[in-house]
């Protein structure tokens, strides 16, 4: 089954994604692989806070680890809606989601 979400891209544009449960390791490296181009530096350790996302609409369940939590502190711009995709799981949870990706700082 294909499921889909809708993101704000770094320019502001509105696009929207199809994807299949687990196709991808993350959502970054789905984002990485199909539609953003030059995401993801630490290769998905947590580390680099490029794949910075702000959840807009619907909500995750998996709860936010330390290693992304430390950097969450440490970059600039974010909110309490915000999450880094190297971190999110390409499952349905993600279906019908909206979020915006943060412009890098
Ligand atoms: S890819 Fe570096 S923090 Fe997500």
């Amino acid at each position: 089954m294909n499921y889909s979400f809708t993101y704000f891209n770094e320019f502001g544009d509105l696009c929207k994604a199809d994807f299949k449960v687990n196709e991808y390791h993350s959502l970054m490296e789905l984002l990485f692989d199909k539609y953003v181009e030059e995401w993801g530096d630490c290769k998905g350790r947590a580390w680099c806070g490029t794949c910075h996302i702000e959840i807009l609409e619907g909500h995750l369940t998996q709860t936010i680890d330390k290693d992304e939590r430390q950097t969450l502190l440490v970059i600039d711009g974010t909110s309490s809606k915000s999450r880094l995709a190297c971190q999110i799981p390409v499952n349905e949870k993600l279906n019908n989601m909206v979020f915006k990706i943060k412009p890098r700082s």
